[in-house]
C-alpha cells in the first residue's frame, strides 16, 4: 500500500461524490484544491475540509485553464469528479446537451490531465477518473455512456504511457443530486443506489493500493466481464432488464 499524496485537486467538489471524496481526503490530511461552479456550496466544502475553492465552468476552455493555473506545480493527486448526465432516446437529445456532456465529462478531464501531467509526473502522482458503469453501455444514456467509455479508454492508455498512477472508478447508482439535475429519477430495481461516502472510501482505497479499476459496488465487475467476453449476450440481457425496469424499484 502506498501513502496518499499530500495535495489533491478534486473537480465536482461542490456536490455528491466529489464533496465526499474531498471530505475523505481531508480526513487523511490532504491539502485540497476544490473545483465547482456553485460558489456557496463549494465554500461550504472548503470550510469543512480546509481546502481552497476555485470556481470554474468546465464546459469551456477558460474554466479548464483556471483549474490548471491553480494546480500547476502543486497537484499530486487529480480526481476528476465533475460530471453531468442525460437520459432519453438519442434522437430526442438536444445538440447542446450532447455538447455539454462531451465537454464536462470527457474534454475537460482530458485537457486538465494533459496540462498537469508534467506536475503529476514530477510528484510521482496519481489521476482518478470518476467514470460510471455506463461505460459498458446503458440504453437511453448513449452520449453519457460514450463519455464514460471515453474516460476509461483514456485512462487505460495513460496508465501504459505515463509514469503516474491511474485509477478509474465505475460506480453504479449513487444517492446524489445527479438524477434530479439530469431531470429523470433513478428507476431501476438494481443496482441499488449506494452512498457517495461509500464511493469516496473505495476511491481513496484504490489510490492507496494503486488499483487500475474499481466498480462500486464491486459485484458490478461481473457485468463488465460479461460485456467483455460476449457483448451481444450483454446487450440481450440489458434489453430484458430495461423492460423490467418499467416496474418501480422496491
Ligand atoms: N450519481 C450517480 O448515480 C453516478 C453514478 C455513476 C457515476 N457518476 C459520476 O460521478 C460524478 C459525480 O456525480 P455526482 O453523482 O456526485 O453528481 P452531482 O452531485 O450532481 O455532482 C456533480 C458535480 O459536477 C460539477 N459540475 C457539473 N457541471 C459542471 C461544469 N460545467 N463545470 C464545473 N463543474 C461542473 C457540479 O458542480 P456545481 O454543482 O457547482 O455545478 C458538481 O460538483 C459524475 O462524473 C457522474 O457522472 C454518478
Amino acid at each position: 500500500m502506498t501513502r496518499l499524496p499530500r495535495n489533491a485537486v478534486v473537480t465536482g467538489a461542490s456536490s455528491g461524490i466529489g464533496a465526499a471524496v474531498a471530505e475523505r481526503l481531508a480526513h487523511h490530511g490532504c491539502g485540497l484544491l476544490l473545483v465547482g461552479r456553485d460558489q456557496a456550496r463549494l465554500d461550504a466544502v472548503a470550510v469543512r475540509t480546509g481546502g481552497r475553492a476555485v470556481v470554474a465552468d468546465l464546459r469551456n476552455r477558460a474554466g479548464v485553464e483556471a483549474v490548471c493555473d491553480a494546480a500547476d506545480g502543486w497537484a499530486e493527486l487529480l480526481v476528476h469528479g465533475a460530471g453531468v448526465g442525460a437520459a432519453g432516446p438519442l434522437a430526442e437529445t438536444p445538440a447542446d446537451v450532447v455538447d455539454e456532456l462531451l465537454a464536462v465529462n470527457l474534454v475537460a478531464p482530458v485537457q486538465i490531465t494533459r496540462t498537469l501531467l508534467p506536475t503529476l509526473r514530477a510528484a510521482h502522482g496519481h489521476v482518478v477518473f470518476v467514470a460510471s458503469v455506463a461505460a459498458i453501455g446503458v440504453a437511453y444514456e448513449a452520449t453519457y455512456s460514450a463519455t464514460k467509455a471515453g474516460l476509461r479508454g483514456f485512462a487505460d492508455a495513460l496508465r501504459v504511457e505515463s509514469e503516474v498512477g491511474v485509477t478509474t472508478v465505475l460506480p453504479g447508482a449513487v444517492t446524489t443530486p445527479y438524477y434530479e439535475r439530469r431531470g429523470q429519477p433513478y428507476h431501476r430495481r438494481f443496482p441499488r443506489p449506494v452512498s457517495p461516502e461509500r464511493v469516496a472510501e473505495a476511491l481513496v482505497e484504490a489510490v492507496r493500493r494503486d488499483r487500475a479499476e474499481v466498480f462500486v459496488p464491486r459485484w458490478l465487475t461481473v457485468g463488465a466481464r460479461v460485456h467483455g467476453v460476449a457483448p451481444a449476450v450483454f446487450a440481450r440481457l440489458s434489453r430484458r432488464m430495461d423492460r423490467r425496469a418499467d416496474t418501480p424499484a422496491v
